[in-house]
């Protein structure tokens, strides 16, 4: 079961998209369709009821006959009014409720997902298929259902009524429907791919709008706005330019269509004309037959147009079956799979790593190679090495953000890959670099890991990560609210709150990334000596600082991904220079600072 570095996708084409997100709304969809093909018979009816009302009532000087059609008119045009309304409504209902589908699939999706696959897709195109994509789609849906059956209906009819009256003329249709056609093709192939440019080109737009507002506080205090701009400006540009094109394209079709159209109809007139003189027409036929001719060339632009909505909609649609069918690289057991057992047994390793390596898609570089070690029943590991050694990469594999690409990883006897991943997350509990809180109360954040977790279970965990002291001051205590990202508290509080969740329902493997970073000496010794106390629980701590991992049991030196160092603080002072290096420089500088 080796992972590959790249996304691995399944298949999903646009039919089975379809089938899967509107199939339960197909009978409203069916029965939308029918009550325009009503409205359109009553289209098509309309004419013909006019006509004997000029016939019989106004020829024939019979008021009756007048009035009596004209009830019959209202009542088509009401009853057409009604099957209108009926159709627009279930029209909207299933574009909606497919959308709303479709946007839930999405929304799991992307929680499925493992940070490869999240890495490669990007947050901004996610929010843009989540959003502007399915509203496409949406809308294509809803006009196929209120327009789909009309256009095509009224073209076909009005094309054989035509031929009706005069199969000859109809030579003029045989020239002028492929002529609109080939003009409809040129256009449509050069849209299409500006279509999906356009669509990506929004992802783009959403990206630097939304680094742009997460970042202004940087992007200000650096005066990077001016740069910030001309990013804006380059894909909005692009955007504007894309869309003008579009525009260009189709507002080239309306004329050339309509003088095709016209062209047409000189023609029927002409040899209209020639076809009355020698009396094998009359006028009313080619009056008619231009009107028939002029309705089935409109129908068709219509129909055009509707394919210039289909073709963004499958555009569309495309951009999100390319995330419905992401295989997530880290699957989860299946389903109805056990939770494991753990033995009790103090000879069984809490964490071995067998020559792990691992790197990120589309690096050729190992982020983390050959990297093993044992750690033994109430030891802890410090892990140290310089910016971009791997540390952090090593977290994440460790609570299975990534699977490694060679080796195991195995936690109390278990490969990680074993166990069902709502027993490994129970089990592993990750404090991550960048300390990230969401919307709600102190408690709604502490309760992530345990939602049933008490208010004495929180303070305990509060008081261990040193955070007790700054809630216990706001007025409402536990039920404070955080802000989105947490940004009511400071890098330091954040921090410990993110500490304090990780520790509610009680880990077996708890892994501190750099989580000590933004706290001041005096307390960071304080919350190590907290968290030293719990001895069931085996802790991995990351840290840039000598001072936070130089007590550990165990110490993991990294170096551009590679094992450099491994042991003890002393013995590393003996063995590994790196270490030897790291430790003189920062050990000093304290002692100075000191
Ligand atoms: N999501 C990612 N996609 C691609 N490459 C990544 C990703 N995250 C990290 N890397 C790369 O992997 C390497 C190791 O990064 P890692 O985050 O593990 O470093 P670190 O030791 O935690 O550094 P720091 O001390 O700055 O936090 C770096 O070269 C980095 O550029
Ligand atoms: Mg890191």
């Amino acid at each position: 079961m080796e992972p590959k570095k790249t996304v691995r996708v399944g298949r999903l084409g646009m039919g089975e998209l379809l089938k899967r997100y509107l199939g339960p709304y197909k009978t409203r969809a069916a029965i939308g369709v029918a009550a325009k093909s009503v409205e359109v018979v009553f289209d098509l009816f309309t004419p013909l009821v006019v006509a004997r009302m000029i016939d019989v009532g106004v020829a024939g000087h019979d008021v009756g006959a007048v009035v009596r059609y004209g009830a019959i008119l209202m009542a088509l045009a009401l009853v057409g009014y009604g099957f209108t309304l009926i159709c627009q409504k279930l029209a909207s209902a299933v574009s909606q409720g497919m959308g709303t589908d479709i946007r839930q699939a999405l929304f799991t999706k992307v929680n499925e997902l493992s940070a490869a696959e999240l890495d490669q897709l990007g947050t901004a195109s996610l929010v843009t298929r989540i959003t502007s994509d399915v509203n496409q789609l949406q809308v294509a849906v809803a006009l196929a259902i209120r327009q789909g059956i009309r256009w095509p209906f009224l073209a076909l009819g009005s094309m054989i009524a035509a031929m009706l009256i005069d199969a000859r003329l109809g030579l003029v249709f045989v020239v002028c429907t492929p002529a609109i056609g080939a003009v409809f093709w040129a256009v449509m192939s050069r849209s299409v791919p500006l279509f999906r440019q356009i669509q990506g080109n929004l992802d783009a737009l959403t990206r630097v709008t939304s680094e742009n507002l997460s970042g202004a506080r940087v992007i200000r205090a650096f005066g990077r706005e001016d740069s910030e701009e001309a990013r804006f400006t380059i894909f909005a540009r692009q955007q504007t330019e894309g869309s003008i094109m579009v525009g260009l394209l189709s507002a080239f079709l309306n004329p050339s269509t309509f003088l095709i159209l016209n062209l047409g109809v000189v023609a029927i007139l002409w040899s209209g004309a020639l076809r009355v003189d020698a009396g094998g027409l009359t006028q009313g036929e080619v009056v008619a037959f231009v009107n028939y001719m002029t309705q089935t060339l409109l129908a068709i632009v219509y129909v055009a147009n509707l394919v210039v909505t289909f073709t963004r909609g499958a555009a569309s649609g495309q951009r999100i079956m390319d995330v419905l069918r992401v295989i997530p690289q880290v699957q989860d057991a299946p389903e109805g799979t056990p939770s494991i057992t753990l033995e009790k047994s103090s000879s069984i390793p809490p964490l071995t790593l067998n020559q792990v390596s691992f790197a990120y898609p589309e690096s050729s570089q190992d982020a983390l190679h050959n990297v093993s070690l044992t750690l033994n029943q109430g030891m802890r590991l410090g892990v140290i090495g310089g910016t971009g050694s791997g540390k952090s990469t090593l977290a994440s594999l460790l609570v299975r953000l990534y699977d490694p690409h060679e080796g195991t990883i195995q936690l109390l006897g278990h490969d990680l890959r074993e166990y069902p991943l709502d027993q490994l997350r129970s089990l592993v509990s990750i404090v991550p670099q960048k300390a990230s809180l969401v919307t709600g109360t102190i408690r709604s954040n502490l309760q992530w890991r345990d939602a049933q977790a008490s208010d004495d279970e929180l303070w305990e965990a509060l008081e261990r990560a040193q955070a007790a002291g700054f809630v216990r001051e706001k007025p409402l205590g536990l039920d404070g609210l955080v802000e989105a990202g947490g940004k009511n508290f400071s890098g330091g509080q954040r921090q410990r709150l993110t500490i304090a969740r990780a520790l509610v329902g009680h880990p077996a493997l708890l892994v501190l990334d750099d989580s000590a970073s933004a706290l001041d000496m005096a307390t960071d010794a304080k919350l190590r000596s907290a968290l030293a106390e719990m001895s069931d629980v085996t802790t991995v701590t990351i840290s840039q600082r000598i001072t936070s991992i130089m007590n550990c049991d165990l110490i993991l030196v990294l170096y551009h991904g590679k094992l450099a160092g491994l042991g003890t603080h002393d013995e590393l002072l003996r063995t590994c220079e790196l270490y030897r290096e790291i430790a003189s420089s920062q050990l000093m500088r304290e002692e100075v600072a000191a």
